[in-house]
């Protein structure tokens, strides 16, 4: 394995994490979880970054876990070993996660992509459930977060047949947010990331909270949440600033608090 994993970069509010293990197309293995854990977290601290993109290259997002670490395991050694705790960090972040995804998001790859906020796809792109074909299922969100994303119906056939699906079967699917051309695939996530990056922070984050509340939730609870973060937007200077500039037909000056 290359030393680094991982890459990251800031570009001005925009967080940037690129997994890098192309001689086995970013198969997740323990340290590399470990990696995009720490980076999310170092990211989500950082005052400067609003948003962040994790992307893969054009020939790939990730193709699972690491089938070649996994194989000789037993369930006690993957309980003792414990590589889920990792998406459960990952799913604490509080910033708006945006998934740069072409080429193969397969099994792990799919549910990394998942665990983001927002999915851009190249036209390339591919997403599969593949786990069944080595003989396992969906251990880091598969069976729930794509039902939820896409319905149960279908779901559940990638789930049991393992196939991928396109890009643009994903976008009909309502699983991603766009697809682009394959040279443009992390460029336009960038534009999108910049766009909700000059957004007003503290509203991003109660809004962005509220939605997801309302994913695992009764919709009662849902709308409590949502009220509640509707509320304290009124808190903000941004509420007051955004509200000024509309009134002075005049563009908001956004600080972030
Ligand atoms: N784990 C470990 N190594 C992997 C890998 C994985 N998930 N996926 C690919 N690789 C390795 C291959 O073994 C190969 O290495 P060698 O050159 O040393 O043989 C290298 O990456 C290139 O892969 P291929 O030669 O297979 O490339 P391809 O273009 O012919 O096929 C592919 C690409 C269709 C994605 C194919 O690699 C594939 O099917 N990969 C496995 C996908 C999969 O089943 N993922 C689910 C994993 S289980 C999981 O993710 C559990 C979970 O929910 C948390």
């Amino acid at each position: 394995m290359p030393d680094e994993l991982i890459l990251t970069r800031k570009d001005g509010p925009v967080g940037v994490l690129t997994l890098n293990r192309p001689e086995a197309l970013n198969a997740l293995a323990p340290r590399m979880l470990a990696a995009i854990c720490d980076a999310l977290e170092t990211f989500d601290a950082d005052e400067e970054i609003r948003v962040i993109v994790l992307a893969g290259t054009e020939r790939v997002f990730a193709a699972g876990a690491d089938i070649k670490a996994m194989a000789p395991a037993s369930s006690t050694d993957m309980i003792r070993l414990d590589t889920l705790r990792y998406w459960q960090r990952m799913h604490q972040i509080t910033k708006p996660l945006i998934a740069a995804v072409s080429g193969y998001a397969f099994g792990g790859g799919c549910e990394l992509a998942m665990t983001c906020d927002l999915i851009v796809a190249s036209e390339t792109a591919q997403f599969a459930q593949s786990e069944i074909k080595v003989g396992i299922m969906p251990g880091a969100g598969g069976t729930q977060r794509l039902t939820k994303a896409i319905g149960p119906y279908r779901a559940m056939e990638m789930v049991l047949t393992g196939e991928p699906i396109s890009a643009q079967a994903a976008l009909a699917y309502g699983l991603v947010n766009r697809v682009v051309p394959e040279k443009r695939f992390l460029e336009e996530a960038l534009e999108l990331a910049r766009l909700i990056a000059s957004r007003p922070a503290v509203a991003v984050r109660l809004a962005r909270e509220a939605l997801r509340y309302g994913v695992e939730t009764t919709l009662r609870d849902g709308l409590m949440v949502e009220r509640r973060n509707f509320y304290l937007t009124f808190d903000t200077e941004d509420q007051a600033e955004g509200m000024n500039a509309f009134i002075e037909k005049r563009a908001p000056e956004f600080k972030g608090r």
